[in-house]
């Protein structure tokens, strides 16, 4: 059906933070082996490709976003023979597999910083960047970490500043520099060679910095109570018109294999997001939008922000839809229980790739961390501002045994509080929860092109109600989705093919389709 588009058009992408999917040794840390176990619930799910946060030999600073080798797998992990092992079995069940590169720090544990640090006329001395102090030890300018503090860190032993966009121990690497560019293309090729399906690129819009470092101006729109990172708009340290030719760069080695993916992660308002997709959209194939995670839940919002979006995409270019990740509050928390059924059905029936966040498909929450438990290190530089980003990494919930069935012992990370009732094990035997609802969601999708495919037309906002219409050679589908609490109405003919509750398939309407509060309804429309 959906023969002349690239798989990642019509697909589905599942994200996997590895360390909290599945343990497989007992360690209380997930692994490749744990994922290669529940490669068959991700088939069952009805996915297409499972991206993996990452996964390769890292002090952890960072959970992995710090790598000091950029081709093997960490230990914890497992093996590159593991690593190979799940490439294979997820490609026998038709799942692709991609993977994250970080490009634009390492740890302060790689050996090329090492070298790098080594003396002022080493030869990867320019690999990073480093600069002389302002007066005495002062930071070269004004630019700061986003986990807090100045982004400079001064470095006694040659009496220059490395800087660092996140923690110190990530120092940034320079993409103005050539063999820079050549050594992080050869990791990209040595995984593609491995079988991999493509890259989620982290941080993509930090890639190049000024080249004169000129320094941040005040942000007039900054608050008390915000974090630090917010006081000056980052208009020097990122999204410099020099990274499209870096993301181009990337895209040509990603086309010297076929079939293959680049995802940019970029938090950007839809304007400059749309740029990534790159001139001749020879860019990201998908530059990923984060807009439906910290939009408001109402209907005239959401209406806006797709309008929006869809209107600053460039010709052909390829939307995508993301609500969740792990670095952002889990969406069943921050709409609720009945609205996260709207807020799934809302992101699998939108045109565009859909990217699922582990966990959310069983209405998995945001589970509040206790103060001696707290791993993640922007909430300890920065804390009591609600940056943590533990609570939506916590454990999938497999089943209602001890630890969930993620692991036999006690996990890195505190379980749920409902472990008991958010369950893969107890979704699957009720057919109205949210585990059968997505699974409903995700098998109209693969079914009928109109969404996953089909043009994207709003058909009207009132009040609480929302309303679009997605449409494929000459066939149309209606979405109607309740963001509110009362009940809401629209004049309609058809029939239901699928409502939140998981209670009306089939139910013919004939003039008027009612809604509860917080629900979803796709109805195929008479003709
Ligand atoms: C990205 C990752 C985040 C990480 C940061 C620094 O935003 O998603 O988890 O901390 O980059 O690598």
């Amino acid at each position: 059906m959906h023969e002349n588009f690239p798989w990642w058009k019509s697909g589905i992408l599942y994200q996997i933070y590895p360390r909290s999917f599945q343990d497989s040794n007992g360690d209380g840390v997930g692994d490749l082996r744990g994922v290669i176990e529940r490669l068959p619930y991700l088939r069952e799910l009805g996915v297409d490709a499972l991206w993996l946060s990452p996964i390769f030999p890292s002090p952890m600073e960072d959970f992995g976003y710090d790598i000091s080798d950029y081709t093997g797998i960490d230990p914890l992990f497992g093996t590159l023979d593991d690593f190979d092992a799940l490439v294979a079995a997820a490609h026998n069940l038709g799942l692709r597999v991609i993977l994250d590169l970080v490009p634009n720090h390492t740890s302060d544990r790689h050996p090329w910083f090492i070298e790098s640090r080594s003396s002022r006329d080493n030869a990867k001395r320019d690999w990073y960047i480093w600069r002389d102090p302002k007066g005495e030890v002062g930071p070269p300018n004004n630019w700061l970490s986003e986990f807090g503090g100045s982004s400079w860190e001064f470095d006694a032993y040659t009496g220059q500043h490395y800087y660092h966009a996140f923690l110190r121990n990530q120092p940034d690497l320079n993409w103005r520099n050539p063999e820079v560019r050549r050594a992080m293309h050869d990791v990209m090729r040595f995984w593609l060679r491995r079988g991999v399906d493509g890259f989620r690129v982290d941080v993509m819009w930090h890639l190049i910095k000024d080249d004169l470092l000129r320094d941040n101006p005040p942000n007039p729109d900054y608050t008390e109570g915000q974090q630090p990172y917010q006081q000056l708009v980052p208009l020097y340290s990122t999204d410099r018109p020099e990274v499209h030719d870096v993301v181009s760069e990337l895209r040509q080695v990603i086309d010297e294999f076929d079939d293959r993916v680049l995802i940019g992660e970029i938090y950007l308002p839809p304007g400059k997001l749309v740029a990534y997709y790159g001139r001749d959209l020879a860019g990201a194939h998908l530059p990923f939008n984060f807009a439906l995670i910290s939009t408001p839940w109402n209907a005239r919002a959401i209406a806006k922000l797709i309008d929006d979006y869809e209107a600053a995409l460039p010709p052909g270019a390829w939307p995508n839809w993301v609500l969740g990740n792990h670095d952002r509050q889990r969406i069943a928390s921050r709409v609720g229980g009945d609205q996260a059924r709207v807020a799934a059905m809302l992101l699998l029936t939108l045109r565009g790739t859909p990217t699922l966040y582990y966990g959310d498909e069983i209405g998995m929450p945001q589970v509040e961390i206790p103060p001696d438990r707290v791993r993640d290190p922007w909430e300890k530089n920065v804390p009591g501002m609600g940056v943590g980003r533990d609570g939506c990494r916590t454990p999938m919930q497999w089943d209602a045994t001890a630890y969930a069935g993620f692991s036999v012992s006690e996990p890195w990370l505190p379980l749920s509080k409902n472990v008991a009732l958010e369950n893969v094990a107890t979704e699957r035997r009720d057919s109205a929860s949210m585990l059968s609802l997505r699974r409903a969601l995700i098998a109209l999708r693969r079914a009928r092109p109109e969404l996953s495919l089909g043009t994207y037309k709003l058909v009207s906002v009132a009040g609480d109600l929302l309303v679009f219409e997605r449409a494929h050679q000459g066939r149309r589908l209606l979405v109607a989705l309740n963001l509110g609490v009362a009940s809401a109405s629209l004049a309609a003919h058809g029939r239901i093919l699928l409502s939140t509750f998981m209670d009306r398939q089939a139910e013919e309407i004939d003039g008027s389709l009612s809604l509860r509060g917080a629900e979803g309804i796709i109805l195929k429309p008479s003709a």
